[in-house]
């Protein structure tokens, strides 16, 4: 039994199974392709609505050091996903890498975990969508039935001048300081997001269609959201009151993780969120013209963009409004409102930008997603009808249509705290995962062509667990109980399934 769970697959294996011949995906993605896929990825929810409410509760103008430390430890994971995605370009990235390095159980584990990266991030970041339309149509005076914005169960208020928005405890800090009682305001209880489900449809629909049209249109959408965010920097930079950053790192409250270094690292925990998606990339493996050479280029070049970006919109966004301000929902709109009427024009199109940019993080999560499908299905630890690929369009359909039904009722019935802590506990085990498969492998066959290596290692490999098990410490018991429940239902799946199915020892049995 014990063989049997922790069989590796052999690297030579993967490859050659996975050859053009058999797996029927296009090659058609460049190496500017891949990197605005990344930046797709990355760049969204994160940058657009946490970093307000991580600077003003945690951190203040220091998120600046937060950005750089999570920023930091991502590249070493980054790093560490380059050498793997160069050296077995597969679709079913970190999955793969754990079924050649760790053995079948620990790939499962990888695998069942990942679905809480990709297909929990798609329904989470949906979820921040919905708000974001539903504010901007608000703006032109349409309002959407309350009803259907949110979540099942979700209490919205309608805020005089800002329409309906649920009830947070700092919405209702917020109203009681200026004055306003919630109690005194309408009332509604949401029954569904539809906005959420109606994106998540719609892009689902585009993936069958295509690889190219999926990287066309995420193409438009990196070229909308990269240029105001530079447009926001650049504009930005003449608003600055050097006062708003001092003190840069506000003394500590008493309390662990309010301002001081710990607010910092805490403040670099919750950003985390907006680094996700570099290793989606990994996933277009086998869509790539040049894995071996492109994959590394865009891993790392669309996390360092991003970084880059990140850095300076926080020093901007701290420069211009007083960080105390920006616990909200749009802290980007707020900074905006910040600069005075002569700027006002600007806030509608920091709006279509954050659309527009968190509809590409969707749209990648939920491609990532069914190619992981296809590799486990491939490996026969799933059914087989998951790596069917469509004749026409070249696309894992089943996988993707069954990954968008997913994310619909998630994003539909789910609110966004529970399913971003799942999404931040999950992608950080996959890449503490990764960073110590690297180090196996190394040992295991260094003789294996490594056409992109990690520097330092096992120095960089350790540092990037290392950071990554702290942050996943730093997250909430609650989220450690969904997570456990989450692999319980997992186990059941392999040890019923996947376990009796799987081709590796099947193979084994056969010798
Ligand atoms: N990094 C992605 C975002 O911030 C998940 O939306």
């Amino acid at each position: 039994m014990n063989s049997r769970l922790f069989k590796v697959k052999p690297v030579q294996q993967i490859l050659s199974e996975s050859s053009d011949k058999q797996h029927g995906f296009k090659r058609t993605l460049t190496a500017t392709n891949l990197t605005t896929l990344g930046i797709g990825a990355i760049v969204g929810a994160g940058i657009f609505v946490l970093t307000g409410q991580a600077a003003a509760q945690y951190a203040g103008p220091a998120i600046v050091i937060s950005f750089i430390i999570s920023g930091l430890a991502c590249a070493f994971a980054g790093l560490c996903y380059a050498e793997f995605a160069a050296m077995i370009p597969i679709s079913g990235s970190a999955y793969t890498y754990a079924y050649a390095t760790l053995g079948e159980f620990l790939a499962w584990i990888i695998g069942w975990d990942l679905i809480l990266e990709y297909l929990f991030a798609a329904s989470t970041v949906a979820v921040g969508w919905s708000g974001y339309v539903v504010s901007f149509l608000y703006d032109f005076g349409l309002t959407i039935p309350p009803q259907f914005t949110a979540a099942w169960n979700t209490v919205l208020v309608n805020v005089p001048e800002m329409g309906w928005k649920p009830l947070t405890d700092s919405l209702s800090t917020g109203l009681s300081a200026s004055g306003i009682s919630v109690e005194s305001l309408p009332h509604v209880t949401a029954i569904l997001n539809l906005p959420a489900m109606f994106i998540i449809a719609f892009l689902t629909l585009l993936l069958v269609r295509g690889i190219k049209e999926t990287a066309n249109f995420n193409n438009i959408m990196v070229i909308i959201k990269v240029s105001v965010i530079v447009m926001f920097i650049g504009l930005g930079f003449m608003f600055v009151k050097v006062g708003n950053w001092k003190p840069f790192i506000p003394e500590n409250t008493g309390e662990w993780g309010h301002f001081g270094w710990s607010g910092i690292f805490r403040a670099a925990g919750v950003i985390f969120f907006a680094y996700i998606g570099f290793d989606a990339v990994s996933t277009a493996a086998q869509e790539a013209k040049k894995p071996q050479r492109d994959m590394p280029i865009g891993i790392l070049g669309s996390l360092g963009i991003s970084t880059v970006l990140y850095i300076l919109m926080a020093i901007v966004l701290t420069g211009i409004v007083s960080y105390t301000q920006l616990n909200v929902a749009d802290p980007i709109a707020v900074g905006v409102n910040a600069m005075g009427d002569s700027m006002f024009w600007l806030r509608p199109i920091i709006k279509i930008a954050a659309i527009a940019g968190i509809s590409s993080v969707i749209l990648v999560m939920l491609m990532g997603q069914p190619r992981i499908f296809y590799a486990m299905s491939k490996d026969g630890l799933l059914p087989p009808i998951f790596s069917k690929v469509h004749p026409e369009f070249k696309t894992p359909y089943f996988s993707t249509v069954l990954t968008g039904i997913a994310a619909i009722v998630l994003a539909g019935i789910l609110p966004i705290n529970i399913l971003g802590e799942l999404v931040s506990i999950g992608t950080l085990l996959a890449f503490t995962i990764v960073c110590i498969s690297i180090i196996v492998l190394r040992k295991k066959r260094p003789d294996l062509e490594r056409p992109f290596m990690t520097p330092w290692v096992p120095l960089v490999p350790l540092l990037g667990a290392g950071i990554c098990l702290l942050q996943m410490f730093s997250l909430p018991l609650d989220t450690w109980l969904r997570l456990i429940v989450w692999f319980v239902l997992g186990l059941f799946i392999y040890f019923f399934y996947g376990i009796h199915n799987s081709k590796l020892n099947n193979q084994g049995l056969k010798k």
